[in-house]
């Protein structure tokens, strides 16, 4: 199969695999990062093939979707073998996914420039307009507040505290948004990572201002 075709093949299986997943998951967060990837792996001089496979593809093995992670990758896997893709792009593909959805560790490990193109769009999904509107909607459906100006900081949380306590949206900026500019690998995602933390911090301002009738 040529290139062109696989990769939309790939955006088919996608939207039914996907479909209306409303964990933070759904369609549109793959569209956005097959996007922003494909941006990257250009101005970085990527193997796009891969690249955009690897964005397309990088959320299907996620345990909650599948019985298991490894059974999820076993699933990507034989679909790239059955649209014909080359056995080095198949494995390329794999080993960026399986990476990425890693959850016990160290995820920061990707061992190629395409792997760290995907993972870049990933966190880059995080930051913000975007960011600011996915951390709001997340929050909302965990049952959290917008904000608490009384709640402690996390680091200044008992374990027993930070066990029960919800956190808020907010909240999360601190714990992780506004740290994800310092991840990224490629320069190019970096100079997205500054555009985009700079409009978290203005909004953080301009919540907080509001938040107290100033503004
Ligand atoms: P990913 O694996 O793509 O980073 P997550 O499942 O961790 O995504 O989160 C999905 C979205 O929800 C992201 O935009 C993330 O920043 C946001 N999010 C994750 N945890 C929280 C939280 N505790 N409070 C608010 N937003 C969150
Ligand atoms: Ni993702």
């Amino acid at each position: 199969m040529k290139q062109r075709e696989i990769i939309l093949a790939a955006e088919r299986y996608v939207q039914e695999e996907l479909g209306q997943d409303s964990s933070g998951h759904d369609y549109w967060h793959i569209y956005r990062v097959w996007q922003t990837a494909k941006k990257i792996g250009e101005a970085e001089g990527a193997d796009l093939l891969v690249v955009e496979l690897a964005a397309l593809l990088h959320d299907i093995a996620d345990e909650k979707l599948n019985e298991s992670e490894a059974v999820g990758l076993a699933k990507v896997r034989g679909w790239l073998a059955r649209q014909g893709a080359d056995e080095a792009v198949i494995e390329h593909v794999m080993e960026i996914i399986s990476t990425m959805s890693f959850k016990g560790g160290d995820r920061s490990g990707m061992r190629t420039l395409e792997g760290a193109v995907v993972q870049d769009a990933d966190r880059l999904d995080a930051l913000g307009a975007v960011g600011i509107a996915r951390t709001f909607a997340y929050s909302g459906a965990k049952g959290q507040l917008a904000h608490d100006p009384h709640l402690k900081p996390r680091t200044a949380m008992t374990r027993e505290e930070y066990r029960k306590g919800k956190s808020t949206a907010i909240n999360h900026f601190y714990e992780k948004l506004l740290k994800l500019k310092e991840l990224m690998n490629t320069p190019y995602a970096k100079r997205m990572a500054e555009g985009r933390h700079q409009v978290m911090e203005a909004f953080l301002e301009q919540f907080y201002e509001e938040w107290e009738g100033k503004r």
